[in-house]
């Protein structure tokens, strides 16, 4: 707990800033993009048998409760109040027109019986289970074809025990792709905000095939060496907005995707409209990224005023031969890196196939990449940037860069290939792919 207080006690610092700034500048938020909703109808877990005692198995109750809301669909919908105590429960699916109210030390907790945990069917867009053949774990808490769904609270914790699902993939016993601890699929109107999401099985916050979905004041921890389980991912949804949140995690803070090689293509679902802002992150893996499944496209991202710290890449565009769509009009600014392993990578090898029917000559397209404003200390490479071949990287524009190394005042060379653009005021200098331009140039190349 102490140490899970060490780490978010950055972001609470980071937050309190962000209020003092508020009071001098107009603050963006994600507010207007989901109609706020009142519930004037609210039940309690408790009027269903509930019992937190961290022991007892709450399905029933939670399956009932949800029935009780979908069936008797009263107007302006209904909020399930979860009071403070350990509900332990299997996975259940929410219903439209729902508030999951999580009262200040109320834990909902996933069971570790991984034998009962029920299969649904894989995404079309990835033809089978992220990382084994055939149907998945469904998510902890799920919903498909759901609008109007928030899940929030005074910070309570959505808990997916997942050491025993991270010991399954380290013993290599897993028979199916394990659970996400939220997942939203063909939704609409989603609200994520102050709740405490831990130890996730896999990824946390999968919106899939969604839009309007905004998560904010959220806190997403899992151990540095948990297996995949990357903090936020938006997968073909649109109008998604990310921000004031604090996400420590092992795999990726957040990551937009869009569907894996042939199946992905076939689908053709782009994420698009997505914003993230505000959001203090720490990550073996990735900070920012984006890939490495975007096979249906990615574009009209804006990622602003992001801190990173003891992070494996700060920025990173990912993607693969095989994996074809268009990674366009990206913009990721004000970012600040500490202690990193590289500050900025766009590469063109990366990430694993779903089979080998993929079509090699199914080449991503990268271009209108708009990097700013990164001020990043201890880093021990500044950049790489690794077009491929036959599809060179186009439009990218870095300025008002200045990573500094582990030791001297600057961190070793860029390493540039197929790839053209433009640099400003980039400290290392990136590399002579990348000429140079008048300041504010990166406009004139978008
Ligand atoms: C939950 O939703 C999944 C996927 O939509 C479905 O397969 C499953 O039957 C549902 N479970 C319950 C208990 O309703
Ligand atoms: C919940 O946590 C968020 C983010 O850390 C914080 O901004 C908010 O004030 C907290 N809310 C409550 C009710 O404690
Ligand atoms: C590029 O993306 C931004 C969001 O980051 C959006 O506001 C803008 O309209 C997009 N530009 C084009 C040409 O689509």
């Amino acid at each position: 707990m102490l140490r899970f207080l060490t780490l978010i006690f950055p972001c609470l610092v980071a937050i309190a800033c962000l209020l003092s700034d508020s009071a001098l500048a107009q603050v963006e938020t994600c507010t207007g993009i989901v109609p706020f909703r009142y519930r004037n109808d609210k039940i309690s877990i408790t009027d269903f048998g509930g019992v937190g005692d961290g022991k007892t198995l709450n399905t029933k109750a939670f399956r009932e409760a949800i029935y009780r809301i979908q069936h008797l669909k009263r107007r302006g919908g209904t909020l399930l109040y979860i009071p403070p105590g350990v509900y332990l429960t299997e996975s259940f699916n929410l219903t439209s027109h729902m508030t999951l109210y999580l009262a200040q030390g109320a834990v909902i907790k996933a069971t570790q019986d991984t034998r009962s945990w029920p299969l649904i069917a894989p995404l079309p867009s990835y033809g089978r289970g992220r990382e084994r053949p055939g149907g998945r774990y469904m998510s902890f808490i799920h919903g498909d074809g759901l609008r109007d769904v928030v899940i929030t609270g005074e910070n309570g914790t959505i808990d997916g025990q997942g050491d025993v699902w991270w010991n399954m993939w380290r013993q290599r016993t897993l028979l199916f792709t394990r659970p996400n601890l939220v997942e939203f699929l063909n939704s609409e109107n989603i609200i994520i905000s102050n709740v405490i999401f831990k130890n996730s099985p896999f990824w946390n916050i999968h919106p899939v095939y969604s839009s309007n979905v905004v998560i904010h004041h959220v806190t997403i921890w899992a151990p540095r060496d948990s297996p995949n389980t990357d903090g936020v991912d938006p997968d073909s949804c649109s109008n998604v907005c990310i921000e004031d949140s604090f996400i420590s995690t092992g795999d990726d803070v957040v990551a937009v995707k869009s569907g894996w090689d042939e199946y992905g293509i076939a689908y053709g679902r782009p994420s698009t409209g997505i914003i993230i802002r505000r959001i203090t992150g720490t990550s073996p893996f990735s900070g920012i990224a984006i890939g490495s499944e975007t096979s249906g496209g990615v574009e009209n991202i804006l990622a602003e005023h992001v801190t990173l710290y003891d992070v494996g890449v700060g920025i990173h565009i990912k993607t693969n031969i095989g994996r074809g769509g268009v990674i366009r009009n990206i913009t990721v600014s004000s970012v600040h890196i500490e202690n990193a392993r590289k500050g900025i990578k766009i590469a063109g090898d990366v990430g694993d196939h779903p089979d080998d029917s993929f079509n090699p000559n199914a080449l991503p397209i990268v271009k209108d990449i708009t990097i700013k404003n990164v001020w990043g200390v201890k880093v021990m490479q500044a950049g790489l940037i690794q077009g491929i071949k036959d599809s060179p990287f186009t439009q990218i524009c870095l300025s008002d860069i200045n990573l500094q190394g582990m030791t001297g005042p600057r961190s070793p060379p860029w390493k540039c290939s197929d790839v053209v653009g433009a640099a400003h005021q980039v400290s290392p200098w990136p590399c002579s792919e990348l000429s140079s331009h008048e300041p504010g140039s990166c406009a004139n190349y978008s």
